[in-house]
């Protein structure tokens, strides 16, 4: 085989096409040639049209380009892996019913990496993007590499572990503008080849490295959305006795605590919990690990409690409005988990709903862009709108469940004629100002009624 040139760009696989693996493939393909490896063949087959099996803001036009330029190809076969510099796994790590991580992807993806290389001299590096537990690069990835690949690592072939901190809805983004870069290699050869990699997408925007050991690598990742987690539920605990404050807003919390650079301001905003794919699973992954080291992880299964909790205050408080809720029709607006996203995974909106229904109340939806997902998960228990409007017509109350910028184009004026006269809105996304709806009975996460 011939040694490739320095200058040689390199060639990137990407094995697992979820948010994390098609998003990065996407940005990454603007300079360099990608793979993208997974085994569900109905996505290959659209991806390989151009196509997004998913709706991610950004994603679709760069795909487009990529796959009709060449530059992005997409495959079931692992063999693309042996022609690759870079492979990055990004296959998903779910939690067990245990709540202890899943690590079967991660080990399936492995073994087939391993075999792909195995007959190749090709010096390439495995970078774990997963999120996964310390000490899973260098005991479980490793090991198996080695095993099923025949090769040595740090000896022609290298291993990294290189965590994902990208945001769903704004995950294109944060790819091309990351705030950091953390690697952990385990060895000098995959360091040099990871970080010259980054250093040839970034250029002259080369985000700060931290550079570490695996293990750290690993913990960064865990430790970052513990934290922002336990923001959450911090704030949403506060917000929980601002309820019972009368005259006293939650909002008016955050910025006055926000405002302290010790503190700071993002992810205090109150509201139904935090859902999504990862912080759930990822603080319940952190505390079983806590516990298997024989630390004791309490703060951390408070911040979980507090989040299993919030929809059955979203619930309450809808309750108080309306006396009951049996044989009320309800309006629930917004299911995905953030806005910008179809992604319904651990949306705080399915308990609310699941909860509203199985009281009694008749419940109606819109999200602009999960109803698909939505229709999957709940089925026919609730009624689908195909917008805001529609959705809010002739019902009881209104409830915010994700902040989408169009939501906000409901007016006082509509929602009155909308509603019949009696306007209620249950906001606990905090996203209207309580002014903006003189009409209404107005309620709000973390907002102390005046007449209580
Ligand atoms: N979603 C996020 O916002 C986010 C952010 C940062 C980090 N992460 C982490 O990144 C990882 C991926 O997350 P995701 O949300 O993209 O997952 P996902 O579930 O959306 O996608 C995983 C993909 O891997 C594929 N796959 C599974 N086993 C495979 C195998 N053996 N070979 C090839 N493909 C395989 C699946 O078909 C699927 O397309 C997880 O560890 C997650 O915790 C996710």
């Amino acid at each position: 085989m011939m040694a490739r040139e320095e200058t040689d760009e390199p060639r990137i696989a990407i094995v697992g096409l979820g948010y994390v693996g098609l998003s990065t493939a996407a940005c990454l393909a603007s300079k360099f040639h990608v793979t993208g490896i997974d085994l569900d063949l109905a996505k290959i087959g659209l991806i390989g049209k151009g196509r997004a099996p998913f709706l991610e803001k950004g994603l679709q036009p760069l795909l487009e380009a990529h796959v009709r330029n060449g530059m992005l190809q997409c495959t079931t076969n692992y063999s693309a892996a042996s022609d690759s510099d870079i492979v990055f796994i990004t296959v998903g790590t779910p939690s067990s019913k245990s709540g202890e991580i899943d690590l079967s992807q991660v080990r399936s993806a492995s073994q087939s990496i391993g075999e792909a290389i195995a007959g190749s001299n090709r010096p390439t590096t495995v970078v774990v993007k997963s999120t996964v537990i310390p000490g899973t690069t260098r005991s479980v990835v490793k090991p198996i590499l080695e095993q099923s690949s025949g090769r040595t690592s740090g000896e022609g072939f290298g291993i990294c572990s290189n965590p994902e901190f990208l945001r769903e809805g704004q995950a294109i983004e944060d790819t091309l503008n990351p705030s950091r870069i953390v690697i952990g290699p385990i060895d000098q050869f995959s360091r040099d080849q990871v970080l010259s990699f980054y250093r040839k997408f970034y250029g002259a925007q080369m985000p700060p490295v931290v550079e570490t050991s695996p293990e750290t690598a690993e913990l960064i990742k865990y430790s970052s959305n513990a934290f922002l987690a336990t923001k959450i539920s911090f704030i949403n605990l506060i917000a929980r006795m601002c309820e019972k404050i009368p005259g006293s807003d939650v909002n008016d919390v955050a910025r006055g605590m926000g405002l302290d650079p010790r503190i700071g301001s993002l992810f205090l905003q109150a509201g139904p919990g935090f859902g999504g794919s990862c912080f759930p699973k990822d603080v319940q992954a952190l505390v079983d690990y806590a516990k298997r080291l024989g630390v004791d992880p309490s703060i951390l299964e408070s911040t979980l409690k507090v989040n299993e909790t919030q929809p059955d205050n979203v619930v309450s408080q809808a309750e108080k409005m309306l006396n009951r809720v049996d044989g009320k029709k309800i309006a629930v607006l917004g299911l995905a988990f953030n806005p910008n996203t179809d992604d319904i995974r651990e949306s705080r909106a399915i308990p609310v709903i699941r909860k509203l229904v199985s009281k009694g109340a008749m419940v109606g939806a819109y999200d602009p862009m999960a109803m698909d997902g939505a229709k999957r998960e709940l089925g026919p228990i609730i009624t689908y709108s195909t917008n805001a409007k529609a959705c809010v017509k002739g019902t009881d109350l209104v409830i915010i469940m994700t902040a989408w910028p169009e939501f906000m184009d409901l007016s006082n004026d509509e929602l009155t004629r909308l509603m019949g006269g009696r306007v209620r809105i249950l906001d606990a996304r905090r996203i209207y100002d309580p002014a903006r709806f003189p009409n209404a009975e107005f309620t709000a996460i973390g907002l102390g009624n005046p007449h209580d």
